[in-house]
């Protein structure tokens, strides 16, 4: 290992995003450069694992230390649905931790520090087609104000102290590695485990609700495209929007029916209909095309064959 290989600290690492951004950051710089952390202990877990609860920040601190971390990638937060059942834990571990780790990044003076936003930063007066990346931000969600306020953070940060703070505003993730948790968009993950387990599924929103999604490679290809790129490029400093595809329950279900004609969808909405229809549909993604060369890689056909071939796989190991 080259000693000039960034020293990497990522929290949330057994969570949907952090499953696989660790996997792919061990293979650009190596086992032994990267520690992965979480509250639980993932199973089979390959490489530095360390057991942490991020409201524990003199924990963070000392794991910084010990392993002479560069990085940080912030992975954990409480999301959209989860957030309105618990708005003070979603404050305190979206918001208060956030600040703590830029308070510590900027203490020890580390090169940089990757924090995820959210299409959740939108709201209904936000254009619902193309949403610009500077527009009018009026989430109705705790997931979504959390997040916005995150925003603002990352460019207070990097004016005031010049921390090299960078974000994505995530669409939707859909993929089939670990379950996300707590999401609004989930249903386009829960909708597949069950399409091949041969069970009708039960969507909790309205079949014509579209909102912006994203296939894991293409969200971990952007994540990397824009912690790699030079600084001098970047010209957003709160969170590029960054768009992949955009689809409706109903879209997903057909799409799922070419390939398993015998599958079944009913609707019935509950209170993550009323988030949804606060978020936008599509996004203009020019600012991360034009910085950092943003170009997503998969649309709705190409994600649900993919996601179909390695469920069924998984489904017939397990059978
Ligand atoms: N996937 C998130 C949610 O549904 C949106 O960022 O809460």
């Amino acid at each position: 290992m080259h000693t000039s290989s960034p020293r990497i600290l990522i929290t949330g690492a057994a969570g949907q995003l952090g499953t696989e951004l660790t996997a792919e950051l061990q293979k650009l710089y190596g086992e032994a450069n990267v520690i992965a952390t979480d509250i639980r202990t993932p199973k089979n877990f390959q490489g530095i694992f360390e057991n942490i609860d991020v409201t524990n920040t003199i924990r963070l601190a000392y794991l910084i230390d010990k392993y002479k971390i560069t990085q940080i990638y912030h992975l954990v937060a409480i999301l959209s649905a989860k957030g309105e059942q618990n708005p003070t834990l979603a404050w305190q571990i979206n918001v208060e931790v956030t600040r703590q780790i830029l308070e510590i990044a900027r203490e020890k003076r580390l090169e940089k520090v990757y924090v995820p936003s959210s299409i959740a930063v939108f709201g209904d007066k936000t254009p619902k087609h193309n949403a610009p990346q500077y527009t009018i931000l009026n989430p109705s969600t705790i997931y979504g104000v959390s997040k916005l306020t995150c925003e603002m953070l990352f460019e207070y940060y990097y004016q005031k102290y010049n921390l090299d703070v960078r974000s994505l505003r995530y669409p939707g993730i859909i993929s089939y590695k670990a379950m996300p948790g707590g999401g609004t968009t989930d249903y386009a993950i829960d909708i597949f485990h069950k399409a091949v387990a041969r069970k009708p599924y039960e969507c909790f929103l309205k079949p014509d609700t579209y909102l912006p999604m994203i296939y894991m490679p293409d969200a971990l290809q952007a994540t990397l495209q824009v912690m790699h790129a030079e600084a001098h490029k970047l010209r957003v400093r709160t969170s590029y929007n960054i768009g992949a595809m955009t689809f409706s329950p109903r879209q997903i279900f057909e799409e799922i029916q070419k390939h398993l004609p015998e599958f079944q969808i009913t609707y019935q909405p509950d209170f993550r209909q009323q988030i949804a229809d606060s978020w936008v549909h599509s996004i203009d993604d020019s600012f991360a095309r034009e910085d950092w060369g943003w170009q997503p890689t998969f649309d709705l056909p190409a994600m649900v064959a993919d996601m179909l071939v390695h469920l069924q796989k998984r489904e017939m190991a397990w059978a």
